[in-house]
């Protein structure tokens, strides 16, 4: 008989030895909740890092999956199928701003056909390469193709994979003066960001930041490219994180809940951009496979439907009350940040770096859950989270946290 530990033995064997995986092989879920294939349930506070928005096995993306599989599943974009020309259209209303989309298949893609865009509209505006400068911020994350490394403005996802690509340049997050700076050449074509920057430690952008951001873009005849891929599909409570700050983006690019768990991505084109690429200036073979496009559309109607931003809203402020419940008793967070169901602790100085020996216990303990960064916790449940799948997630990790600070 195989073991679960003969399997993991596997995973150590043969996979490039880039994960550190907790021990254990998930089978099956239901909802917020999973099982390993030893018969352990566990709730599921990291939803697939903030991919799972549904939770697991929704019965209707399970029906749009099964009636499409039974269809057909992959065409190519050298012919249309239906699933990706409605996604698209459905898209395209949803984002309030875009006027075209393209379909691709994860979140480094989506940035990398942003990046793409923005030198292209550059070059057609007349900028001359050196001027076709992006702007990102420290403690991005923005996927880990070359180009979308390098505008992750963080050193520790860069080192070792030099020459990078030239013409990006950084600045601190939420600090207007700085890239007041950084823009005066007049050298800038685009600034990205995350209206919530999720790996690099779930930091929202501060009151009246994207709209300034917006100005300078303005000013400097430069575009807003809007990274919602953690942020956005209903996490932060609203369908886009960025319709909270009030701004129009130029391009935004979505993945991760986009198809509940199937693997989609998709970037958004405003009309001052979207004409820019014509035929062959890019491609893909899966982008706007009908499968995923099926199961992405289902996704999208339920992830935009008042029901969820309410549920998203109320859990919202329940974890943040059991976060702060938890805290009096063990005094372990300096703050608890975030917007809507992506919500960071951050942990005293005094355990700084402990966030992963937290997720162990937190793992012995019957609960997924999820770090960014080191000194971070991080919680980006499934959006329909119920009320009984939320207590007994946060009862675990009491009960967890006590172990962690020697009071269990
Ligand atoms: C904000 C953001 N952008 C891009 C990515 C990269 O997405 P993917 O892992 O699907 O390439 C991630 C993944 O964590 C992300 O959080």
């Amino acid at each position: 008989m195989t073991t679960s530990a003969d399997l993991i033995a596997k995973a150590q064997q043969y996979y490039l030895p880039i994960y550190r995986q907790r021990e254990v092989i998930l089978d099956r879920g239901q909802g917020a909740r999973v099982w390993d294939s030893e018969g352990r349930d566990y709730v599921d506070f990291s939803a697939g890092i903030a991919v799972c928005g549904l939770g697991h096995a929704d019965p209707d993306l399970l029906a749009a999956l099964n009636e499409q599989a039974g269809k057909i599943w992959h065409t190519s974009n050298v012919f249309h199928s239906e699933p990706p020309l409605r996604l698209a259209e459905e898209l395209v209303a949803a984002s309030r701003f875009a006027s075209r989309v393209f379909l691709c298949n994860s979140g480094a893609e989506a940035n990398e056909a942003a990046i793409k865009l923005v030198r292209k509209y550059a070059a057609s505006q007349g900028r001359t390469p050196d001027k076709r400068v992006i702007v990102t911020f420290r403690g991005s994350f923005h996927g880990r193709t070359l180009a979308a490394v390098t505008a992750t403005a963080q050193p520790k996802y860069q080192e070792g994979y030099e020459p990078l690509p030239p013409g990006f340049r950084y600045v601190d997050f939420n600090d207007i003066t700085q890239l007041e700076i950084a823009m005066a050449a007049g050298d800038v074509a685009a600034v990205m960001l995350e209206p919530v920057q999720g790996e690099g430690g779930v930091m929202p952008a501060a009151p009246g930041f994207l709209s300034a951001v917006r100005e300078l873009c303005d000013h400097h005849g430069a575009l807003l490219v809007l990274d919602e891929i953690q942020s956005g599909m209903g996490r932060t409570g609203t369908l886009f994180a960025h319709w909270q700050d009030g701004v129009k983006p130029d391009i935004v690019t979505l993945a991760k809940a986009l198809g509940g768990g199937f693997p989609i991505g998709a970037m958004l084109a405003g009309p001052k951009v979207a004409e820019v690429m014509q035929f062959g200036a890019h491609g893909t073979t899966f982008g706007g496979n009908p499968l995923a496009a099926a199961v992405a559309r289902v996704a999208l109607r339920k992830l935009s439907s008042p029901a969820i931003a309410n549920n998203v809203s109320r859990q919202s402020n329940a974890l943040r009350a059991a976060l702060t419940k938890i805290d009096a008793e063990l005094g372990l967070f300096a703050q608890v940040r975030g917007r809507g169901l992506m919500l960071g602790a951050v942990l005293k100085p005094a355990y700084a770096g402990r966030a992963g020996e937290i997720l162990d216990h937190a793992a012995a303990h019957g609960l997924l859950m999820l770090q960014a960064g080191p000194d971070v916790l991080r919680f980006v449940p499934p959006l329909n989270l119920t009320d009984a799948e939320l207590t007994e997630g946060c009862a675990r990790l009491h009960a967890a946290l006590k172990v962690f600070a020697g009071r269990g």
